[in-house]
């Protein structure tokens, strides 16, 4: 028998998608982004990113189904994100979903936001239960061992940023353009990361759980002294602050996933993998660290490609397509949670 084909929707943050799916077949997947949206406020505003999602999301629909050439009454279930995230944009999906299950008679499922992030390796490589996860966005920051679709158990996590918020906050105090990310990136590879040397949150404490904030704050009073001493900064000031930034965020990053790859292998798990999922796994001197602590620790590195590392509809339809698979299912009491921990 065929694989029930499963549209999959997303609207929990900035980017509206759908995608649809056929077991590990991608099918379609359209993403929205709103970053022309937000550029002017700093970030995401809430009510803006809620009517962008309510006005596009049937649109991405629209354009899925055409790109995968299916009519809409073939698709065989709704898998859609019921948090947690923005809860306009959250609530738009699962209005959508709860609308075409009624009309199709179709059944539907809500999604975890950050199962679906922590199942992507499946869909891409096809990773065997249990693996190691760490999930490294502009929201979210967690080390989890993913035993099922609906099975994870934290280890530890940021205690205040996410280190792709760090990433884009430093970008903002140096001037340079959003999503900080790559441009902090970009900067750090004409920089010497010795020149400064900034706090590694946490190390000093037992644990998987990070922090972010405090590298914020010293990057900014060292700005500021250079600024001071100097009248601004040059070209190599900036560089050389974000080398110095990057190589703290990572190698904080690698640690804690040393101690959280301690904690994983206690379990002597048969095919032991770390995944890592997220707009910061993008990050070329990050993922070069997570790589080399794999290879200390016999592990195999995965990192699904960066169009599925960061926000989309096809992992929500594969996760959804795992519970459905497992029996699970929703009905019209389906909410929209803002909040909503794994
Ligand atoms: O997963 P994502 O697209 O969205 C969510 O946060 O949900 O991640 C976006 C974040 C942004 O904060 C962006 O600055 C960061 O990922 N990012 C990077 C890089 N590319 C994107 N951070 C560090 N280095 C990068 N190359
Ligand atoms: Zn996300």
């Amino acid at each position: 028998m065929n694989d029930p084909l499963i549209l999959g929707l997303e609207s929990s943050c900035d980017d509206t998608a759908a995608a649809l799916l056929r077991g590990r077949d991608i099918l379609a997947s359209v993403v929205e982004g709103q970053n022309a949206l937000h550029a002017d406020f700093g970030g995401v505003v809430p009510e803006i990113a809620a009517r962008a999602h309510a006005e596009r999301l049937d649109l991405c629909v629209e354009r899925a189904l055409e790109q995968a050439g299916v009519a809409l009454p073939k698709i065989d279930a709704i898998a859609v994100t019921a948090g947690p995230g923005l809860i306009g944009g959250v609530f738009s999906g699962v209005m959508l979903a709860k609308g075409l299950a009624t009309g199709l008679g179709k059944p539907m499922i809500g999604v975890n936001h950050l199962a679906g992030h922590a199942l992507t390796p499946r869909l891409t490589d096809g990773l065997r239960y249990p693996y190691l996860m760490l999930l490294v966005s502009g929201g979210h920051c967690q080390f989890l061992i993913v035993r099922g679709a609906a099975d994870f158990t934290r280890l530890g996590g940021t205690i205040d940023d996410a280190p792709g918020e760090a990433f884009d906050k430093t970008a903002r105090l140096l001037g340079l353009p959003q999503p900080g990310g790559p441009a902090v990136e970009a900067e750090a590879r004409l920089g010497d990361e010795r020149r400064f040397r900034f706090p590694r949150p946490l190390l000093d404490r037992p644990g998987c759980d990070l922090s972010f904030s405090g590298l914020k704050t010293a990057l900014m009073r060292q700005r500021d002294k250079i600024v001071a001493e100097k009248n601004g900064l040059t070209r190599q000031d900036r560089a050389d602050l974000c080398a110095g930034f990057q190589a703290a965020v990572r190698d904080t990053l690698a640690e804690k996933t040393r101690r959280a790859v301690a904690l994983y292998l206690d379990e002597q798990p048969d095919a032991p993998a770390l995944a890592v999922a997220g707009g910061v796994a993008a990050n070329l001197a990050i993922r070069g660290a997570l790589e080399t602590v794999c290879t200390e620790t016999d592990l195999k590195f995965t990192a699904p490609p960066l169009a599925l590392c960061t926000d989309n509809a096809a992992m929500i339809a594969y996760a959804g397509s795992e519970l459905l698979a497992a029996g699970a299912e929703d009905d019209m009491t389906l909410a929209a949670r803002p909040r909503w921990p794994l």
